[in-house]
């Protein structure tokens, strides 16, 4: 990515109380509105347990994804959003960054996610690895990720 830098670029991670009400405010315009997913699928059980990142810039609310924990120190990323005016900067991949690093130090060593096809180009450059077949998931065709975490050893 050759873009500059945002200025006054922030990401947060928060807990669902905090992050609910702009992250619904992205969520709702980027899949709701954008991408007609059905408004009763927008929000979850998951949502209230999950870490949820927020991309701000200069205070205003951007991007949204979040991060919930599964068995096996597997976790789950989600609910990737950038609304459409900030596309392209490079956005999107600092917030799952940001999440990655989150569940790495959090002793998560393999994370999957549920990419829509379109997307799949996006988390590939972050290491992810489309695995098995292409199904629907609220009208839209999508495909599993997995990226697994190097082992680091202090150990020669
Ligand atoms: C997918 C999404 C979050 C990416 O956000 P973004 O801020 O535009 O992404 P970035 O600018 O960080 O892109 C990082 C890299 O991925 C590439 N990329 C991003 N979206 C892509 C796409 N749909 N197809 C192919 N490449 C893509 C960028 O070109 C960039 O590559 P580069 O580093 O070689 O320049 C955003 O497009 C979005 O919100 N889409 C609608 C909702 C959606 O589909 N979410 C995913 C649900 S699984």
């Amino acid at each position: 990515m050759l873009t500059k830098p945002l200025k006054n670029l922030e990401i947060l991670l928060l807990p669902w109380k905090s992050a609910s009400s702009d992250a619904f405010f992205i969520r709702k315009t980027v899949f709701i509105e954008e991408q007609q997913v059905p408004q009763e699928l927008e929000l979850d059980e998951e949502d209230p347990r999950a870490i949820h990142a927020l991309a701000t810039l200069n205070a205003q609310p951007i991007g949204t994804a979040r991060l919930v924990d599964l068995v096996n120190n597997q976790a789950q990323i989600g609910r990737m959003a950038v609304l459409d005016q900030f596309r392209g900067q490079g956005i999107g991949q600092q917030i799952l960054k940001k999440l990655m690093l989150y569940a790495r130090e959090k002793g998560v060593t393999s994370l999957v996610l549920h990419s829509q096809v379109s997307a799949i180009p996006f988390y590939e450059k972050m290491g992810f690895i489309a695995q098995g077949p292409i199904y629907d998931e609220a009208g839209i065709p999508h495909r599993n990720m997995m990226l697994i975490f190097p082992k680091f050893s202090n150990n020669p």
